[in-house]
């Protein structure tokens, strides 16, 4: 069997096409299930994403009232309301703009004293729940799926993370320097994310590339934790600009 064939892949020649093909799955989503369990991202990929959302929820076409969000990582060492967190990302682009009631919004809490017991207690929370209905990923140019990098087992759920020297060069373009980028992360885990009932990944540019060719290779490994999406059964990656 082909196990590229089990992912749906759509591909789109402007950023803005690849937005409101994402927008709509989770606009879908919301008509038929208005308190869906929704995973969230962050990067550069969901930004023009998160306007559209705002736009259908200021419209009143679309309401995030009975939503619960989870999203998939935060850097650890990084203050919550700093402009470079996870949190105030989220914030910026869509919780601060939509009806999104802040009870029912989680991040990984990597202010805590004791992350092992956030990781359990995050992971908890979303079986509590029932698990998420859908959830947004983007990808890193080396295959990183949240911040799982190469090599993160299949079966890992939310954990702590060191970030790779690659990841923390990419990411440096929000950060004054590569020394001021965190070291380590809380994110989902590979088997988090497979748990999930539905997937819409992200991809966009020239430096997505290799990573969606490798991808679309269909080899299965965890030196390419992307890879891991080919076994699940409702994946949609939205590509494009290369
Ligand atoms: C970051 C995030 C990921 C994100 C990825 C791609 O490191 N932890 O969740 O999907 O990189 O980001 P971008 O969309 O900016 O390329």
């Amino acid at each position: 069997m082909d196990v590229t064939k089990t992912i749906k892949w759509i591909k789109v020649d402007l950023y803005n096409e690849m937005s409101t093909v994402a927008a709509n799955i989770f606009i879908k989503q919301l008509n038929e299930k208005p308190d869906s369990v929704l995973g969230f991202a962050t990067g550069a990929s969901p930004i023009g994403f998160y306007k559209q959302l705002v736009h259908h929820c200021q419209n009143g076409e679309i309401s995030f009232s009975q939503v619960v969000s989870f999203n998939l990582d935060e850097y650890i060492g990084v203050p919550a309301n700093s402009q470079m967190s996870y949190k105030t990302y989220m914030k910026e682009y869509l919780f601060d703009h939509v009806d999104i009631k802040d009870d029912n919004i989680y991040l990984p809490n990597s202010q805590t004293e004791d992350l092992v017991q956030e990781c359990t207690d995050y992971e908890e929370n979303i079986k509590k729940i029932n698990g998420i209905d859908l959830q947004l990923l983007g990808i890193g140019v080396n295959g990183h799926i949240g911040f799982n990098e190469p090599g993160t087992p299949f079966d890992s759920l939310t954990h702590i993370v060191e970030l790779s020297e690659s990841t923390r060069m990419v990411n440096s373009r929000y950060f004054n320097s590569i020394e001021d980028v965190p070291t380590h992360a809380i994110t989902m885990g590979i088997q988090s994310i497979m748990n999930t009932k539905a997937i819409v990944l992200l991809a966009f540019g020239e430096s997505k590339r290799d990573a969606i060719n490798r991808l679309r290779s269909g080899i299965v490994t965890e030196e390419f934790p992307a890879s891991c999406l080919l076994n699940h059964e409702n994946v949609t990656i939205i590509y494009g600009g290369f």
